[in-house]
């Protein structure tokens, strides 16, 4: 893709020209929010747009055929969490997986008890449920994150009561990449007797999940992270459990999410989950480390922001002193880079990012908060523009900031 806005540097200051015969490419960094349509993706959806449109729920062939289709998916999207023993119901994304998980739990195990446990660094989708939870007569404990975000484990296993229904501990971080252990919160759920779930819409098919091994109770995965169609996902819930529907209607996915299945949707969810090999999250990780090592040595204002270790593969976040990371974001934006701050996914306000609240930054590094997250296709070549723009940008925000000295 090409944009016709231009950036000239002149020793430091930078220059701003809009031109029209000038094109350049955009770099794509913003894999985080969502990723490209992958092509064979889109080759095994659209048939099911245009020749094969029947209802999976209908009994004549048309139907039987979209059904069929629709199983396939599900086994094999099971298949890659080792989830035989779990059902698998389709939605339309992470944000409604998420709802169902917190208020179906809530709503099914409220004579057990009242209390859940998230941490402070959920996606909001979470976090607000748990709001609304509270305000429904639950009590929420949202568990503090240290420095690099992870929690605590102790504090979970004290945290845990007789009545605490359901943990609910997000695998990836999707602003910072932090990757918590979630095989020992699982073991100690298990050992607690409470449910856990977790939200992997940053982490699937990046990280290898083992559903029975890491005792998850639930788990939320979408598709257009990774290389999918927008509007689908899957709550997979372990046989036994209970869980109360948030949508009522003809019964469709055991039940538990009524509506017309969205069959090309879940046929590309499927398809998708063979894009990122092994070879890509190496070669992620590896560009990942490159870029932070050579901002942190070009910029010494610059921090990481999330861990070294356990790190999501593509997930890069930087904070600088004293600067608006919507300016950093603005300027890339004119050379074509497209990154983002805070939770593009989640919403475009100006307020200080919860995530980057709870990690404990300095208040004048909480603003000049950069996220940057790379995909399969993400090349040397745009990391390195990406290094060799960052500097002079950040030099240039920081001269003009009234704040530094
Ligand atoms: C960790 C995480 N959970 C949930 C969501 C919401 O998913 P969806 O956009 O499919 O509703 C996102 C992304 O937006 C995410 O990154």
């Amino acid at each position: 893709m090409l944009t016709n806005i231009q950036l000239t540097f002149v020793k430091g200051n930078v220059i701003l020209q809009k031109s029209d015969n000038l094109m350049t490419e955009i770099i794509y960094l913003d894999y985080a929010a969502t990723t490209p349509l992958d092509k064979d993706v889109y080759k095994e959806i659209k048939p099911f747009l245009t020749d094969h449109y029947g209802n999976s729920a209908s009994l004549h062939s048309l139907g039987n055929y979209a059904k069929e289709r629709v199983e396939d998916a599900r086994e094999n999207i099971k298949k890659k969490l080792n989830a035989n023993n779990y059902k698998l119901i389709f939605t339309s994304g992470g944000t409604e997986s998420n709802n169902l998980a917190l208020k179906g739990i809530a709503n099914s195990y409220k004579e057990k008890g009242k209390h859940i446990i998230v941490s402070k660094i959920e996606h909001d989708c979470i976090l607000n449920t748990a709001k609304f939870l509270e305000k429904e007569g639950f009590e929420v404990t949202y568990l503090d994150v240290n420095k690099e975000g992870f929690i605590d484990l102790e504090t979970l296993k004290k945290k845990i009561r007789k009545d605490t229904i359901l943990v609910s501990i997000i695998h990836a971080n999707n602003e910072i990449g932090t990757v918590q252990n979630i095989k020992e919160i699982g073991r100690i759920c298990k050992e607690k007797e409470t449910l856990f779930h977790t939200d992997a819409c940053q982490s699937f098919t990046k990280i290898p999940i083992d559903l029975e091994e890491d005792n998850i109770s639930l788990i939320t995965i979408n598709a257009h992270k990774i290389y999918g169609p927008k509007g689908v996902g899957a709550l997979l819930v372990k046989n036994g459990i209970k869980i109360t529907p948030l949508l009522h209607g003809g019964g469709h996915e055991y039940n538990l999410r009524s509506g017309t299945l969205n069959v090309s949707g879940i046929v590309g969810f499927s398809k998708a989950t063979e894009v990122i090999t092994k070879e890509d999250v190496i070669r992620m990780t590896e560009l990942r480390d490159y870029l932070i090592s050579k901002v942190l040595k070009k910029i010494p204002s610059a921090k990481l922001n999330g861990p070294k270790e356990n790190r999501l593969c593509n997930n890069i976040n930087f904070r600088f002193n004293y600067i608006e990371g919507e300016s950093i974001l603005l300027h890339l934006d004119l050379l074509g880079i497209k990154v983002s701050t805070g939770s593009a996914c989640s919403s475009n306000t100006l307020q200080t990012n919860h995530v980057i609240k709870a990690i404990d930054v300095k208040p004048e590094e909480t603003n000049g908060v950069i996220r940057i997250s790379l995909g399969k296709e993400t090349t040397k070549k745009e990391i390195e523009k990406v290094i060799e723009v960052l500097p002079i940008i950040i030099e240039k925000l920081t001269k003009m900031s009234p704040f530094s000295k």
